[in-house]
C-alpha cells in the first residue's frame, strides 16, 4: 500500500510512505528508533524475535521518496503479539467464552514514528494494519495495549481509533527507579465487545428505576404500606457482577483519565 502525504514541513520532499513487513535488515533502524522515541530499553532478544517474526508479527512504514538511499529505511513500526484470551489480563474486559479455549487476543508491544514524520497519519496506518490483522483471525476478540499515563499524543490516537480506555494500572511501568501509571487501551474486533457498554449500562439503569417506581406506584395503589421505602434494585445487582461495577468506575464514566 503506498500513500502519498501533503507535504510535511520538517521533510524537505514529498514523501510516498508504504507499508510492508519488518525484515532482518531492519534491525539496526529499529532498535535505534526504539532507543529514540522510548524511556524504556528492549533486549536485543526482542528485536531478533521481532526481525525474524518469531512470535512476534510487524508492520515497517518507509519513505519511498527519500533520497540518498534511504528509501527503503524504517520511519515507523508497529510491533504485536497474538495472546491466548484465557491467559490474558483483560479476559474481564470483553465477552470472554470460557468454553472457546482458542480465543486469542492481539497485544500491541511497540509502536513508533520517527519524528519528522509524525502528524501525518502513518501511527494511524499502522494501527490499521493491526487491526485488520487481528480482524481477520476468526478466534481473534480485540487489540489491546498499555500506554504511559502522561503519553497523551499516543492517548488522543487511540481515543481517535475509537479504542477504549477500559483501567488505570497504578505504578505499572518503572522507568530510572520511578513509577508511572499505565492506561490499557482496547479495541474490539469480530463483533466482540465489553460486557459493560454506557449504552448498556443506561439501559440498566433506566430498568432498574422503572421497577423501582412501578413497585412504589404498586404499593402506593394498593395502599400496602403507610411509609414507602424505595425498593433495592434487585435488577442492578443482579445484571451487574461486582467485575462490572469496577468497568463502571473506569471504562463507563468515559475513562476521563482520573
Ligand atoms: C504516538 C505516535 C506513535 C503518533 O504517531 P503519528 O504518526 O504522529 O500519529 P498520526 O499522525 O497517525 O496521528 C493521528 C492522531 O494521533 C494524535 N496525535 C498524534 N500526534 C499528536 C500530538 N503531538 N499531540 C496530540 N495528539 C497527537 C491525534 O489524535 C492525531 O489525530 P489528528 O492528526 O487528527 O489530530 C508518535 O508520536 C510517536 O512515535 N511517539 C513516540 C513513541 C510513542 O509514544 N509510542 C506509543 C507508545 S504507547
Amino acid at each position: 500500500m503506498i500513500r502519498s502525504l501533503m507535504t510535511n514541513p520538517k521533510i524537505s520532499h514529498r514523501p510516498t510512505i508504504c507499508y510492508r513487513s519488518i525484515q532482518p535488515s531492519d534491525l539496526e533502524m529499529l532498535e535505534q528508533i526504539h532507543s529514540d522515541v522510548f524511556p524504556i530499553r528492549y533486549e536485543s532478544e526482542f528485536f531478533q524475535n521481532v526481525v525474524n517474526g518469531r512470535d512476534i508479527v510487524s508492520w515497517a512504514a518507509v519513505d519511498r521518496s527519500r533520497p540518498d538511499g534511504q528509501s527503503d529505511e524504517l520511519i515507523g513500526f508497529v510491533t504485536a503479539r497474538i495472546v491466548l484470551a484465557k491467559d490474558s489480563e483483560i479476559a474481564d474486559f470483553f465477552r470472554y467464552d470460557s468454553s472457546k479455549e482458542d480465543q486469542t487476543l492481539v497485544y500491541i508491544l511497540t509502536l513508533g514514528v520517527v519524528a519528522a514524520y509524525r502528524n501525518v497519519g502513518i501511527a494511524t496506518a499502522l494501527i490499521n494494519e493491526v487491526i485488520k490483522y487481528a480482524s481477520r483471525i476468526p478466534a481473534c476478540r480485540a487489540v489491546y495495549l498499555h500506554v504511559i499515563s502522561y503519553n497523551n499524543p499516543a492517548i488522543d490516537l487511540y481515543k481517535k481509533m475509537s479504542f477504549k480506555c477500559v483501567r488505570r494500572l497504578n505504578g505499572f511501568y518503572l522507568i530510572d527507579a520511578q513509577h508511572y501509571d499505565s492506561y490499557l487501551f482496547v479495541y474490539y474486533v469480530n463483533g466482540s465487545r465489553s460486557p459493560c457498554s454506557p449504552l448498556e449500562l443506561v439501559t440498566v439503569v433506566v430498568s432498574c428505576m422503572k421497577t423501582g417506581l412501578k413497585s412504589v406506584a404498586a404499593k402506593l395503589m394498593k395502599n400496602e404500606e403507610k411509609t414507602v421505602k424505595w425498593p433495592k434494585c434487585k435488577e442492578t445487582r443482579g445484571l451487574i457482577s461486582t467485575q462490572n461495577k469496577r468497568m463502571i468506575k473506569t471504562e463507563c464514566s468515559g475513562c476521563e483519565y482520573v
